[in-house]
């Protein structure tokens, strides 16, 4: 399509999205028209209806690649740091901090009014090997105490919200509650989750507390006994009075996955809600390594899983934003950890590696449109 027919095909689906959401009077009676809504970034798409949308990415494609950083800025209204913050850049030494990286990310996210989601403080990855391969303090307790104080008290007050505890479920490594095998359970104990909460509460008393997991999409029975496992751990916590106060679902999502039902996911989200808890949809990608090369029905399948996977969360109101990991095909990590067997670029993102708009991001800037107020 040329750009210019596009732009028209756009124009008419935001019109109509907006007109279908009972946003037609409102559309027609306001100077806006549905032409700026359409060159707008997908924040303003979330905005609109009091969400949030932001992606991950680092720091090296924001100071050098001026085009992306620009299109990122447009685009979201909040910024995950991708790796800068993990232990294995944050920690070269177990007496030493490097906050270098970290800090150009939140200054970056600062000078353009976007919000900054810290990622992540206990995972059982991205360690480094000083901590993992002599459990490289004396007292590992005091020293998870140690780093969620140091990095949280850093950047106070100017945190959205922090990934406290990344994916301590794993039920096939059947332990009890279905904790996964990590460097955390092994040295703290199954105590370190509620731990790390009570710790950053403190820490940062601003900044939203999330619990992030992944695998809790399909309506398969891996991811449902995993969502009965992050239940049942969100619960407990919950009893025991940890300051635990959302729930982040990854959602790396496959276009090749027809099991997705979205009652299933409904229900889920509805569960986690009960519990009194806010819910973020943090890492949403389609990775699009089974499906044909051609192009256009590759980006027509990814689509289709950013629609069904987006008008089923946002449905809940407790889901109070979306975040993409990565904003456009040219960085994405799926490149490596998911590349297709016939060596073409991945196409798992809104933009493609040209930054242009693809049905993908129709999609969520639909859902969008879509979604019911808060
Ligand atoms: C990934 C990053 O995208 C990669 O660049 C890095 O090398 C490995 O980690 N779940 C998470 C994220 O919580 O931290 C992971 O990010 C992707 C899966």
């Amino acid at each position: 399509m040329a750009p210019s027919d596009r732009r028209e095909f756009l124009q008419g689906l935001v019109g109509a999205a907006l007109l279908g959401t009972g946003c037609g009077k409102a559309l027609q009676a306001s100077t806006r028209s549905s032409a700026s809504l359409a060159e707008d970034g997908l924040r303003r798409h979330a905005e609109a209806r009091g969400l949030f949308y932001g992606a991950a990415t680092g720091n090296r494609r924001l100071k050098e690649d001026k085009a992306f950083a620009d299109t990122f800025v447009r685009e979201c209204g909040l910024l995950v740091p991708e790796s800068e913050l993990k232990w294995q850049v944050l920690r070269p030494a177990a007496d030493r901090f490097d906050f270098a990286n970290s800090d150009w990310m939140v200054d970056f996210a600062t000078q353009h009014g976007l919000l900054v989601r810290g990622h992540t403080l206990v995972w059982s990855q991205r360690l480094p090997a000083w901590l993992t391969e002599n459990a490289g303090t004396a007292n590992p307790e005091q020293g998870l105490i140690n780093h969620i104080q140091t990095v949280m008290r850093r950047y106070a007050g100017k945190m959205h919200s922090w990934d406290v505890v990344n994916e301590a479920l794993e039920p096939t490594d059947h332990l009890p509650n279905s904790l996964r095998k990590s460097l955390w359970l092994d040295k703290v104990g199954p105590d370190y989750i509620d731990l790390a909460f009570r710790t950053a509460a403190q820490a940062d008393p601003k900044a939203l507390l999330v619990y992030n997991e992944n695998h809790l999409d399909y309506d398969v029975r891996p991811d449902e006994v995993k969502r009965q496992a992050t239940l049942e751990l969100l619960s407990r916590l919950r009893t025991a009075g940890s300051p635990v106060q959302a729930l982040g679902i990854q959602a790396h999502l496959r276009s090749d996955e027809n099991r997705f039902d979205p009652k299933k996911l409904r229900d889920f989200l509805a569960q986690v809600a009960k519990l009194g808890l806010k819910i973020i949809i943090s890492e949403l990608d389609v990775a699009d390594a089974s499906l044909p090369a051609d192009i256009t029905t590759r980006d027509q399948a990814v689509a289709a899983q950013y629609s069904a996977y987006l008008a089923a969360a946002l449905d809940e109101p407790a889901v109070t934003g979306v975040i993409t990991w990565g904003l456009s095909d040219r960085y994405t990590w799926l490149s490596e950890y998911r590349p297709r067997p016939d060596k073409l670029p991945v196409r798992p993102l809104p933009l493609d590696a040209d930054l242009k708009h693809k049905p993908a991001w129709d999609a969520v800037a639909k859902a969008f449109d879509a979604a019911p107020k808060r």
